[in-house]
């Protein structure tokens, strides 16, 4: 579900389910796929990660730098999480995805920001360090179209989410173009 031709700004009104997936989530109506790449426009700006626990079956994109990565045949999911991580989730249930990092607590997230959801508020407003709500929308790249690295606009707006030390201080220096915000625990007050 991307746009087969850029969408410049689909409508992220339409509702979402309490479960936070759903076709909504995924980028585009008419590709129903989870298959999508994070461009270089975000990964060239951000240091090498130790894992990847949820890449295309194809692999990693050719500008992505990580050690290690799972697909859907060994399912991140199940597997031991190490090092720093990076998660951009299959769009259709991302979820368990940000649970997992948060629990981890070692990494950076892509995601839309879909701040309705009980993921959002369990795993992002309560346990994430920094966030930093990219300016524009990100153009996330087909595996088929690695060559020219032309990117389809996504339906939402999407934030980098950073959880620990390590991925708080490679958010603060990336220099990718966007807006930061902290969350602050909810003490009761
Ligand atoms: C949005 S893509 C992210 C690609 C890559 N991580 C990146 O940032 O360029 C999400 C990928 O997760 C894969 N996926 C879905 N379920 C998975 C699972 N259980 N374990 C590992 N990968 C999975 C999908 O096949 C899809 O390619």
């Amino acid at each position: 579900m991307a746009p087969d031709a850029p969408t410049p700004d689909p409508s992220p009104s339409a509702p979402a389910s309490s479960a936070g997936g759903t076709a909504i989530h995924r980028l585009d109506r008419s590709r129903a796929t989870d298959d999508w790449y994070t461009p270089p426009s975000v990964l060239d700006r951000l240091p090498k990660f130790d894992l990847d626990p949820c890449v295309p079956l194809v692999g990693p994109s050719p500008w992505q730098r990580v050690d290690s990565t799972f697909d859907a045949t060994t399912d991140g999911l199940s597997r031991d999480w190490w090092g720093h991580v990076w998660v951009n989730p299959p769009y259709s249930n991302p979820g368990p995805w940000i649970e997992r990092l948060a629990e981890h607590g070692d990494g950076i997230a892509l995601i839309f920001a879909r701040t309705e959801t009980g993921w959002w508020s369990d795993h992002v407003w309560s346990k994430a360090d920094l966030l930093l709500f990219i300016r524009r929308r990100v153009s996330f790249v087909e595996p088929t179209a690695t060559a020219d690295r032309k990117g389809h606009n996504a339906p939402a707006p999407s934030v980098l989410v950073a959880y620990g030390a390590w991925a708080v201080q490679a958010l603060r220096q990336s220099q990718i173009p966007g807006h930061f915000a902290r969350p602050e625990a909810d003490d009761g007050d």
